[in-house]
């Protein structure tokens, strides 16, 4: 196949968290037919594939043998109006930036969600109330064959920290619908947000953001801290003190760490709250 791709990438090179073994083929196409043709590769072949983005919600255990795509398309947003169009590979914080610095309301939420936009959209990322399918007016996508749809978003595709997307499906770019906001108040409320996480997360260490998705009604965050785990180790995989749902890695964390500590917490809030807590990273 004609697609840039690299062999053996660490993991840590890969991800926020730092964690992982090595990832054995790594492609990289450079334009959607490009991606295409690898899907469509994949399909043909029956091989199983998987997608990277940015590598913010991931807890990789090991080395990964299966292909792995992360797309690498120019990196070109486009105002039509109230909309924006932009490619997955693109930065989603930088999407952020750019539709705040268009004086356009809508994404001020996203200001601090590291990450691709492929990635917000697979996991409908948010914060602070909002959720990527807020925002989405239409999105791009190639099926497991590698047919390309583009539609707009319907309901049961998207809930609360996952999509449809997860089925094999490799999201190809968006386009967001905002709406025409005073630039000082954006300015304002991104930095309400920012404040807001820099005092709860622990933004100085690796990390993959919230490690368990909050079970209804509760906050996976405060069920940890009550369970007195904050500042629990396994090696150099550790609770935040700072934010109980923020496992960091210390410097020297290995997979088997944060297999173990993951265990380990779900058993302890599962023993003390009889709350089973479903990881809100993906693990591969
Ligand atoms: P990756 O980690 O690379 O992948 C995650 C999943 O998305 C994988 O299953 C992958 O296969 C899939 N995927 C990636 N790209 C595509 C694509 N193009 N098509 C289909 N599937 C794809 N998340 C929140 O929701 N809210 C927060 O407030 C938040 N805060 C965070 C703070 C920090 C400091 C960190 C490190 C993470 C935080 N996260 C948060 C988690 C993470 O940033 C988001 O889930 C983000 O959207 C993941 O995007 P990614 O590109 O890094 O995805
Ligand atoms: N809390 C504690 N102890 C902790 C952590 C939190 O008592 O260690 C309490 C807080 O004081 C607060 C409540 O729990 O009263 C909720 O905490 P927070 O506002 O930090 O929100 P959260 O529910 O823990 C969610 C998302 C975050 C998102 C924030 C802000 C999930 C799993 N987490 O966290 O998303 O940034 O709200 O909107 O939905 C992510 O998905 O990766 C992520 C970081």
């Amino acid at each position: 196949l004609a697609i840039p791709h690299r062999r053996d990438v660490p993991f840590a090179k890969l991800t926020t968290l730092g964690v992982g073994g090595i990832c054995r083929w790594l492609f990289e196409p450079v334009d959607e037919a490009q991606a295409q043709a690898f899907v469509r590769a994949c399909a043909r072949e029956g091989l199983p594939r998987r997608v990277l983005g940015g590598g913010s919600n991931l807890v990789v255990l090991g080395d990964v043998e299966t292909p792995v795509v992360r797309l690498k398309f120019p990196p070109e947003v486009r105002r039509e109006g109230l909309e924006v169009h932009a490619p997955a590979s693109y930065g989603h914080i930088r999407l952020s930036g750019d539709t705040a610095a268009m004086g356009l309301s809508g994404m001020e939420y996203a200001s601090g969600i590291p990450g691709s936009v492929g990635g917000a959209l697979h996991m409908n990322a948010g914060a602070y109330g909002r959720e990527t399918v807020d925002v989405l007016a239409r999105f791009r996508f190639l099926t497991p064959e590698g047919d390309l749809v583009e539609k707009a978003p319907e309901p049961g595709e998207f809930r609360y920290r996952w999509s449809f997307l997860g089925e094999g499906r490799i999201a190809l770019g968006l386009v967001v619908r905002l709406a025409e906001g005073d630039p000082v108040a954006i300015r304002a409320r991104v930095e309400e947000y920012r404040q807001k996480r820099g005092t709860s997360q622990p933004l100085h260490k690796r990390n993959a953001g919230c490690v368990f998705k909050n079970p209804p009604g509760q906050s996976a965050g405060r069920l940890i801290d009550q369970a007195g785990l904050k500042g629990f180790r396994v090696g150099d995989a550790e609770v935040s003190p700072e934010h109980g749902n923020f496992l960091v890695n210390l410097g020297g964390a290995s997979a088997s760490d944060f297999r173990e500590l993951m265990a380990r917490v779900r058993e302890k809030v599962l023993d003390g709250f009889g709350i089973e807590l479903e990881p809100e990273v993906e693990i591969w």
